[in-house]
């Protein structure tokens, strides 16, 4: 099993193998000896197309020689391409889309007698899209929770509404049933997921309202807390999720990725300060600091408003950690607009921050706009000179722990030197703790005083462990 992408997509791929576990297969320890290999791809930029089909072509020769073996390639970039994938890499044997994960299995047996199958289809009528695809935890004591799949934007740069489709909310009181179970099986930390996760429940009001649903199936849509409201206040929100999963027994940590900073509500920030487990981190994608890109881009803010929001957050969340994501050259930017993405982000202060350079995408808005793209040069000193801005605010906020006592949930060794542990603050900042054994700690929680920091990682020395 082969992951590109983002944690939706790794998620994805824990469906993907639980499927195949249950037919009896066992996970190969490379794809060189693997029967079947499975690529679930990203295309969310081109480069992550190009990695795809980059270890696709590693296996021609193989699967030239070997006719059992199978490839698969399932997700986004199948979804985007379909069977353009079978005329950029023959060798490959299935297609499987987003929406179409549940019929590898059928696919598999199918492909023993046809030379190319391919499902890309999105039929799913099912209450929750994901009922019968459970995913089983990669990481013991981890696991992602999918709570909504696709997205309803449209961001001028984003493929994903494409190939992932509108979105669907799952049922309230699925998702709160997955991390019941998750917590039973030793489960402590869950991280909620969604293309625009507090815009969560959205969906689900609109079939409440239309009657599309029986009575059971309400208090299955919208959880305990609003059965017996009238249905024209129900109204299944992210806040609320949020204070649920937080409640549930053995759950010390909740996370959740992405949010969309036009959605962002004060009553999340609020469920996030009242709920002991939501934790102290908060994922807030600015991508640009100019008014005129931004709305170019369609995000439905301007740069004030979501400094605003950013205040907000930390005065409702106290010791709150902020991370963002920001595109550079998006097509028109001009060097004022840089400026302005420069004065923003340095304003913020984030503690860290994915930047990334623009990436055409066929077929979305801004892949049209050639006679706006920006030199590649031009793009790349502007990348530098972010990259500055955004570390040196990394770096500040990592300096500010050290003294601090912070609670760690060990992860497992690092990955440099077995005889250091590394985990995770409340804030999700990576931590290396020197003198004790991550394989044997991997799910505890400890305290541990922040000695040392530098923009990436903390050093932390061990106060007591199984907190
Ligand atoms: N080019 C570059 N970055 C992109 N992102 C999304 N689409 C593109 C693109 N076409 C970035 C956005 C988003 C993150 C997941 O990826 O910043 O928040
Ligand atoms: Fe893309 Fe915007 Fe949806 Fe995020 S919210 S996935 S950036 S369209």
């Amino acid at each position: 099993m082969k992951t590109f992408g983002c944690q939706m997509n790794e998620n994805d791929s824990e469906r993907i193998v639980t499927l195949l576990r249950r037919q009896g297969m066992t996970p190969a320890l490379s794809e060189d000896v693997a029967d079947v290999v499975v690529f679930n791809t990203c295309t969310i930029r081109e480069n992550a197309d190009n990695r795809f089909f980059g270890q696709v072509n590693k296996l021609r020769e193989r699967r030239a020689v070997d006719s059992q073996m199978r490839i698969v390639v399932a997700g986004c970039l199948a979804q985007g391409e379909q069977e353009a994938i079978f005329d950029r890499a023959p060798h490959v044997d299935i297609v499987v889309g987003t929406h179409a994960l549940g019929s590898i299995v059928e696919l598999l047996d199918r492909s023993a007698g046809e030379q190319h199958v391919i499902d890309v289809s999105n039929t799913s009528e099912a209450l929750d899209p994901l009922a019968d695809l459970s995913a089983e935890p990669t990481d013991g004591h981890k696991a992602w929770v999918t709570i909504q799949t696709g997205c309803d934007n449209n961001c001028a740069f984003c493929i994903v509404p494409q190939v992932r489709g509108g979105e669907v909310s799952r049922p309230f009181q699925a998702v709160v049933d997955e991390v019941r179970n998750l917590a039973s099986q030793g489960v402590s930390e869950v991280t909620l997921l969604g293309q625009n996760v507090n815009s969560y429940g959205r969906d689900l009001t609109r079939r409440l309202r239309a009657e599309q649903t029986g009575p059971t199936d309400r208090g299955y849509l919208t959880g305990q807390v609003y059965v017996s409201g009238s249905i024209a206040r129900i109204r299944p929100l992210f806040a609320d999720l949020l204070r649920a999963v937080g409640a549930v027994d053995g759950i010390r940590r909740v996370r959740f990725t992405s949010p969309h900073p036009k959605d962002m509500r004060e009553e999340t920030f609020r469920a996030m300060a009242e709920s002991p487990a939501v934790c102290e981190s908060l994922h807030f994608p600015l991508q640009s600091g100019s008014d005129r890109i931004l709305a170019a881009m369609h995000r439905g803010y301007r740069g004030a408003r979501f400094f605003e929001k950013l205040l907000e957050a930390r005065e409702i969340v106290p010791d709150l950690a902020v991370t963002t994501d920001i595109i550079v050259g998006f097509p028109g930017e001009t060097d004022d607009d840089f400026e302005a993405t420069l004065e923003l982000v340095a304003r913020c202060e984030f503690d860290s921050a994915f930047t990334f350079i623009y990436s055409p995408r066929p077929g979305t808005e801004a892949g049209g706009w050639r006679d706006r793209f920006i030199a590649p040069e031009v793009i790349a000193e502007r990348f530098e000179r972010l990259k500055h801005v955004t570390e040196r605010s990394a770096f500040a906020k990592h300096r500010e722990r050290v003294g601090r006592i912070e609670e760690i949930l060990i992860d497992g060794p690092s990955k440099r030197d077995a005889s250091v542990a590394s985990g995770r603050t409340r804030q999700n900042k990576l931590v290396h703790l020197a003198g004790v054994d991550g394989e044997r700690e991997r799910g505890s929680y400890v305290q541990a005083r922040i000695v040392d920091a530098s923009a990436h990682f903390l050093h932390g020395e061990v106060l007591r462990v199984r907190a």
